[in-house]
């Protein structure tokens, strides 16, 4: 997959630019605060059609602007594409394929994708739980559009059947909470077997990676905890209702789960170093690209933000080696001696 042409209108700080990257390395070098990032973030709506930065999408229109607009050609396996995004002040954004609107953001997200690897990810080992599934949600849900709209579902129902355990009246509504559970376990029994599935192959794709880049000195190992059939989550939801109504929230369900992340058999977010657990979120988001392919039959495009600099030389180089033959659009602030470079200052490219 190859990212051609990319065309903002009143993103953020970028009023009107166009930027042709090339198949290989691309790197948007520039100062603090001129708009590298706000290119990647760009970018990256195609893939996931939601910010990247958790922003809302009408804080991305530039200060003092009613629309935004941004729309990209791109080439995969099959032909050349052209998307399209419209951000409205007032309204809902509208997602465009071949100038189509689409109805729904899963008929539009999956198409283009790509893997986006900045410092923040380093949550993914080091924090909690929620950390790792955004993860794999994100990642799922480009590849499988059952996947999106599934956990979508999800998630409105479990904010409904929330707002039930916290009713006053809550003893009479214990039929609604109970067509909820149903919901939620069949959703949840459907997510769980995806993601189970996911994890796996992350488990092997990230093992060999981190063998390659320590040249055999570490092991990891990556389990779901786990997967449950519908009955199971029917019977977790019905049997601790009258617990649920005390704790006014919903307590069992894929919204709980994780992801262990096991070095050397222990785990990573208490025992790795810091240099470590830079080493796995790499080696995860690089698996990220390789179960993309293996998925899809072709490479995603790799977006880095800002993570030159937090790397050692020994990792960069088996990065930028590694990758060598995919698309990649880096950000940074210091001048590098690879790629086509594009120098970006006020929200414009200027060389
Ligand atoms: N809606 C908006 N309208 C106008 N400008 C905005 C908007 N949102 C953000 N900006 C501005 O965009 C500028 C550039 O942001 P960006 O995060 O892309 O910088 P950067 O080049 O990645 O910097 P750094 O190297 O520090 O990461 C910021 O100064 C910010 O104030
Ligand atoms: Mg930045």
């Amino acid at each position: 997959m190859y990212c051609e042409k990319i065309k903002f209108k009143n993103y953020r700080n970028i009023e009107n630019t166009e930027v042709k990257f090339s198949p290989g390395i691309n790197v948007l070098y520039g100062e603090n605060a001129q708009g590298k990032t706000n290119f990647l973030e760009g970018i990256y709506y195609f893939a996931y059609g939601k910010s990247f930065r958790l922003a809302s999408d009408k804080e991305i229109i530039r200060f003092g602007e009613k629309e935004a607009e941004i729309k990209t050609e791109f080439y995969d396996k099959v032909r050349k594409r052209s998307h399209e995004i419209k951000f409205f002040e007032n309204s809902k954004k509208i997602c465009l394929k071949e100038n189509i609107k689409t109805a729904r953001l899963s008929e539009f997200i999956g198409i283009f994708r790509a893997v986006l690897f900045s410092p923040e990810h380093l949550s993914i080992v080091k924090d909690g739980p929620s950390e790792r599934r955004n993860f794999e949600d994100i990642a799922i849900s480009q590849l499988f559009p059952l996947y999106m709209s599934s956990l979508s579902k999800y998630q409105k129902t479990l904010a409904q059947r929330n707002s039930l355990l916290k009713d006053p009246e809550t003893h009479l509504l214990k039929e609604m909470i109970y067509v909820y559970s149903e919901q939620l376990a069949e959703y949840g029994a459907l997510i769980s077997e995806y993601r189970e599935k996911y994890t796996k192959k992350l488990s092997i794709f990230v093992s060999e990676i981190i063998n390659e880049m320590t040249a055999g000195k570490e092991k990891v190992k990556i389990n779901y905890i786990q997967r449950k059939s519908k009955e199971e989550y029917i019977k977790s939801l019905t049997e601790n209702t009258e617990k649920e109504i005390r704790a006014g929230t919903t307590l069992y369900g894929i919204h709980k789960d994780d992801i262990n992340i096991e070095l050397n058999g222990k785990d990573s977010r208490n025992f790795a170093s810091q240099g470590q657990q830079r080493s796995i979120a790499l080696a995860m988001k690089l698996a990220e690209g390789e179960i993309s392919k293996e998925i899809t039959g072709e490479d995603p495009v790799f977006l880095f933000d800002d993570i030159l600099s937090e790397l050692d030389q020994r990792r960069k180089d088996y990065i930028l080696s590694g990758l060598s033959d995919k698309q990649v659009i880096i950000t940074c602030c210091e001048k590098v001696n690879v790629g086509n470079i594009f120098t970006v200052k006020n929200g414009e490219i200027i060389a």
